[in-house]
């Protein structure tokens, strides 16, 4: 065993996030969200009167037991686990390539009720993107007639004004930290061009801000993966996972855990956003099918007596864009597995969900646990200094839909896995790794695989640890 002491810093700074896509539905409707919380509106709909909230935040809105007591077992907010940055606390700030304000973008997005955006709107209209890089041939043809706001000039001086633009929001704003966030749209993925973005020699680091991509797209090529540990800066993604994935990683880890050989799955979606206009392209349809693809995986390979080196379930992906459904996306899946003697087991389902509502909570997820992450330290007996996370930082998984893991770590997907990891490491540093919940079943721990725990001389487990012997730390 390897006995590990974690340091948290306590002093919760001022947080700033950057939206890239400020002005997209996740962008208005998180920023929006954030203030009538802030404000604590209420505001009367067909069903009665709704009330900010946080619902869908896995820190704001969801428990851990702390163990069990004289009258049974004690729940906390996962949110007072540690000290860590509080939603409304969070200064937003960001680019988009068209020029609305938050107010008319919060109106286009058309996630919230009426009588809110009546209330948010003279606060959201003083908000305005800053003009963003623009390159055509990444995002589909149907999103020119939005790209108004946009920057000239040669490719480096774009990003030198990006870097200017950080800058300026940091000393204007007055927060402590800045952490870089896309949630605009997807992207094709980008060839790996030797000389251009294979090695962190060949490519620009900008201010030392953290950076989460809530996109499928291969941002973190590996030069940028590389130069992100040089300079010790957390990277985390890709694409959020909100509805149908989150489900399916869920339901096929129950379904295989439970001993039925899943053969097919069929995952239908419609919706008529923008970022269903934008995925009707093919090549950014195609970012997105990979991302979705690959979360049944490693659920599959875990069980040899099921399915043989080469078998796994036909697993087919489809969207399509309905302007009239708006944010509201349905998903229609189709889980066909064998069970004993010849038998069939066909589950269907069909989930309506507001798009953005649900990814809005898990963009705040995000960015709180990697600034929480950036205050964590730890060393071994072994190894006395004290160091961060892996660059990579993998503790993210359960926010993402394929997540980002450092090089040779097996990716988890399984849903309740990967919170169990943000949760012993969460109870790391007070020393309470174990829950009686997690004692009495067994199946989860401080190894538990996927987490993105520790570095130098952790021999015994290596399948459970991120990091390899030597990587440098992240503080970002
Ligand atoms: N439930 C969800 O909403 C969900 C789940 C997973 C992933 N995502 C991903 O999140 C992203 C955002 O989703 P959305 O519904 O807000 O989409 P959206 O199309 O409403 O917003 C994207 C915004 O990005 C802007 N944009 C495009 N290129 C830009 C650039 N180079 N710089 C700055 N801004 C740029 C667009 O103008 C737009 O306002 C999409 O890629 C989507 O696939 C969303």
């Amino acid at each position: 065993s390897t006995r590990f002491t974690f340091r948290t810093g306590r002093q919760v700074p001022r947080l700033g996030v950057m939206l890239v896509g400020w002005g997209g539905n996740n962008g208005t409707t998180v920023t929006a969200a954030v203030l009538a919380n802030k404000l604590g509106l209420s505001w009367m709909t067909k069903t009665g009167r709704k009330k900010a909230n946080y619902y869908g935040s896995l820190l704001q809105a969801s428990t851990v037991c702390l163990g069990t007591g004289p009258s049974g077992d004690v729940y906390v907010p996962f949110r007072d686990l540690l000290p860590m940055v509080h939603p409304n606390d969070i200064v937003f700030d960001g680019w988009d390539i068209s020029s609305l304000n938050l107010a008319e973008a919060m109106r286009r997005a058309g996630g919230l009720d009426w009588p809110l955006q009546e209330q948010l709107w003279p606060h959201l209209e003083k908000m305005k993107p800053r003009p963003s890089i623009y390159i055509p041939e990444f995002i589909a043809a149907n999103q020119e007639e939005r790209a108004d706001n946009v920057l000239r000039g040669s490719m480096a001086e774009q990003v030198e004004q990006i870097r200017r633009d950080i800058r300026d929001f940091r000393e204007s704003s007055g927060v402590d930290k800045v952490i870089v966030l896309w949630t605009a749209n997807t992207e094709r993925f980008c060839d790996v061009v030797p000389g251009l973005n294979d090695t962190a020699d060949n490519l620009l680091i900008l201010e030392g801000c953290a950076y989460i991509n809530g996109s499928p797209q291969n941002t973190f090529v590996p030069g940028a993966v590389e130069l992100a540990a040089q300079r010790r800066v957390f990277i985390c993604g890709d694409d959020f996972k909100s509805g149908q994935t989150k489900l399916k990683s869920v339901l096929v880890d129950f379904l295989v855990g439970a001993g039925l050989k899943t053969k097919s799955i069929v995952s239908y979606n419609h919706l008529g956003n923008n970022d269903g206009k934008n995925l009707s392209a093919p090549q950014q349809f195609r970012s997105k099918e990979i991302s979705k693809s690959n979360v049944v995986d490693d659920t599959v390979q875990a069980n040899p007596v099921l399915y043989g080196p080469q078998d796994k379930p036909d697993h087919c992906v489809v969207i399509k864009y309905v302007p009239y459904v708006g944010d509201s996306k349905r998903a229609l899946d189709e889980y066909t597995s064998e069970i004993m003697m010849g038998g069939t087991n066909t589950i269907v389902i069909h989930n309506t969900c507001e798009d953005s509502l649900l990814a809005s909570p898990i963009i705040l997820d995000l960015a709180i646990l990697t600034e929480l992450c950036q205050r964590v330290t730890f060393c071994t007996e072994a190894d006395p200094e004290f160091q961060g996370f892996h660059s990579v930082l993998s503790i993210v998984a359960f926010l993402c839909k394929a997540p980002l893991v450092p090089e040779g770590t097996p990716v988890v997907n399984a849903l309740f896995r990967q919170r169990s990891c943000i949760e012993n490491i969460l109870r790391y540093p007070w020393g309470r790794a174990n829950t009686s919940g997690t004692q009495r079943s067994g199946s989860v721990g401080p190894s538990a695989r996927g987490c993105p725990a520790p570095t130098r001389g952790v021999a015994k487990s290596s399948r459970s640890w991120c990091p390899r012997p030597g990587v440098p730390s992240a503080g970002g």
